[in-house]
């Protein structure tokens, strides 16, 4: 089974029936005048992997709060299915599915007005679309449903600098720099550490490529490259030794 799926492992029966009773209820209703509103809140919500978040979700409803039911749903930005992160409901938190075990939690102790949740240690795979559902019994006239779309950004890992070709006077070499990870891909650049970059050099920001033509002596030196996203940026440095020209003339022997 699918651990990604709307049903928990265990008790998946009774948990199935009570989930379509529940979003019967949720999509039921909201063509009628809903007296749960969710508030607009921040919709787009970017963090770095690793950081905490709340998603918030207020609201307001005319009746009290002894029957709330609040659900939190999560579709990943790289894939179709949808899963449970938390539900409050008969005035019990029922635990998180295994992608949020021991990460995830209400802000506030529950009932209240707000079904505010928190994610703790974000990775890439929280990134997606949440839905706060929310529904009060006792208010008649039906529930409320909030959308939060979160990013999640990873600062590019300490990038490989490498060289390509064979360094002789005149001949072409590439240089390579590259991170193994970065959300957004990250962009490359190469600098000489010491001077300007040689006159016929040609770089590829996004592949991360610097190739040096006609190879002279001016060439020759410390380069770095930095790797940089939204999150953060990392360099490596590679060094370029030409042989001296002393290595191609005969030794004067006189
Ligand atoms: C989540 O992080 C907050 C702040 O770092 C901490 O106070 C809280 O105990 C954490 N909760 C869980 C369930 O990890
Ligand atoms: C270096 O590259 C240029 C064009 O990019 C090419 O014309 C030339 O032949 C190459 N030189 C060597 C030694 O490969
Ligand atoms: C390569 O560089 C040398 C001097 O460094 C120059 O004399 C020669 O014309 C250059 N060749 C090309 C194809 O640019
Ligand atoms: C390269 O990275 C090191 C370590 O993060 C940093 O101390 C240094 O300032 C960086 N150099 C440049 C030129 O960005």
């Amino acid at each position: 089974m699918d651990v990604r799926s709307w049903r928990p492992r265990t008790r998946p029966d009774t948990s199935c029936t009570f989930l379509r009773l529940l979003l019967s209820l949720f999509v039921a209703l909201p063509v009628l005048v809903a007296a749960v509103e969710v508030a607009e809140g921040q919709q787009d919500i970017v963090i770095t992997q690793g950081q905490s978040v709340g998603l918030l979700c207020d609201f307001t409803t005319s009746a009290s709060l002894g029957n709330l039911y609040v659900m939190w749903t999560f579709q990943p930005s790289t894939a179709n299915n949808v899963i449970q992160v938390i539900s409050y409901m008969n005035g019990q938190i029922t635990p998180a599915s295994v992608e949020f075990a021991g990460r995830v939690g209400f802000l506030a102790p529950m009932p209240k007005l707000s079904a505010s949740i928190f994610i703790n240690r974000s990775t890439v795979d929280d990134a997606g679309t949440y839905n706060c559902l929310v529904n009060n019994i006792a208010d008649s006239s039906g529930g409320g449903t909030g959308v939060r779309r979160l990013s999640v950004l990873v600062p590019p890992t300490p990038p490989a600098c490498t060289l390509h070709g064979l360094v002789l006077p005149g001949a072409n070499v590439t240089l390579t720099c590259n991170s193994a990870e970065g959300v957004p891909p990250p962009v490359y650049s190469w600098h000489g550490l010491t001077k300007t970059l040689p006159k016929f050099s040609i770089l590829d920001r996004r592949r991360g490529t610097l190739l040096l033509r006609n190879l002279s002596a001016s060439a020759a030196g410390k380069y770095i490259c930095s790797s940089l996203n939204q999150a953060g940026k990392s360099n490596c440095t590679i060094t370029i030794t030409l042989p001296q020209r002393e290595a191609y003339t005969m030794p004067n022997l006189c």
